[in-house]
């Protein structure tokens, strides 16, 4: 974890110009200023292959996917190697979007027996720009994620329940507020139920 100390920001939104895409970018725009390294990567450029679940279950113990998945290499190179991640979905049917979860369910087979991604600062974000319903599900199997694989992440936030105010002061407190504050500031969270965990 963190070799190359890069915060990397996954969209995993397929409309590359979108709010989940405003909202990644938000959170690197504040990770920069604060002088880390940045790279937002589209997962549209990147759908990995749904696991198949094979036996024998060699992959926990090579750390591969036994099939060829180039999208999954290169994500999980580029997490692997990096100082944070930022993991931004859009809620769909009440649920995260299908780029993610293929993704995690890839890497909760690969990872099930070692713990590469201990301790890597992380920071989901889900946006629900429809009814604004779903939004807790949304985002819940990003943070299921984190906490299974021992990513280092804490307290919840709602900022469309909290006043502004009282929220750039929490937020003020705490270390993460590097990713966030530019997230709120982008406007989108204002507006739109939009829920972000740290
Ligand atoms: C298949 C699908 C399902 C959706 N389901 C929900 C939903 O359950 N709740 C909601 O508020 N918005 C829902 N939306 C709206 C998206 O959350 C919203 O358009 C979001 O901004 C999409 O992210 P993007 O701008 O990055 O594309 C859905 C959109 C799609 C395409």
């Amino acid at each position: 974890m963190g070799a190359d100390g890069k915060v990397i920001g996954l969209v995993a939104s397929p409309n590359r110009a979108g709010r989940t895409n405003q909202l990644v970018a938000a959170a690197l725009n504040g990770a920069a200023r604060a002088g880390a390294p940045t790279e937002l990567i589209q997962m549209a450029d990147f759908v990995v292959a749904a696991c198949k679940d094979c036996l024998p279950w060699v992959c926990k113990d090579n750390l591969k996917c036994t099939y060829e998945d180039e999208a999954f290499e290169h994500l999980s190179r580029q997490i692997l190697n990096c100082g944070a991640l930022v993991l931004g979905t859009p809620v769909y049917w009440w649920d995260t979007s299908g780029l993610a979860k293929y993704l995690i369910l890839k890497m909760f087979r690969i990872y099930a027996f070692s713990a590469p991604l201990q301790g890597l600062p992380a920071f989901g974000i889900a946006i629900a720009g429809g009814t604004g319903n779903g939004l807790v599900s949304g985002l819940r199997p990003v943070y299921h994620f984190f906490q299974i694989r021992f990513l280092r992440h804490a307290s919840i936030l709602r900022p469309q329940f909290s006043g502004p105010a009282s929220l750039v002061k929490r937020l003020q407190r705490m270390p993460t507020s590097v990713f966030l504050l530019p997230v709120l500031k982008s406007g989108c969270c204002g507006m739109m139920p939009c829920l972000i965990l740290v």
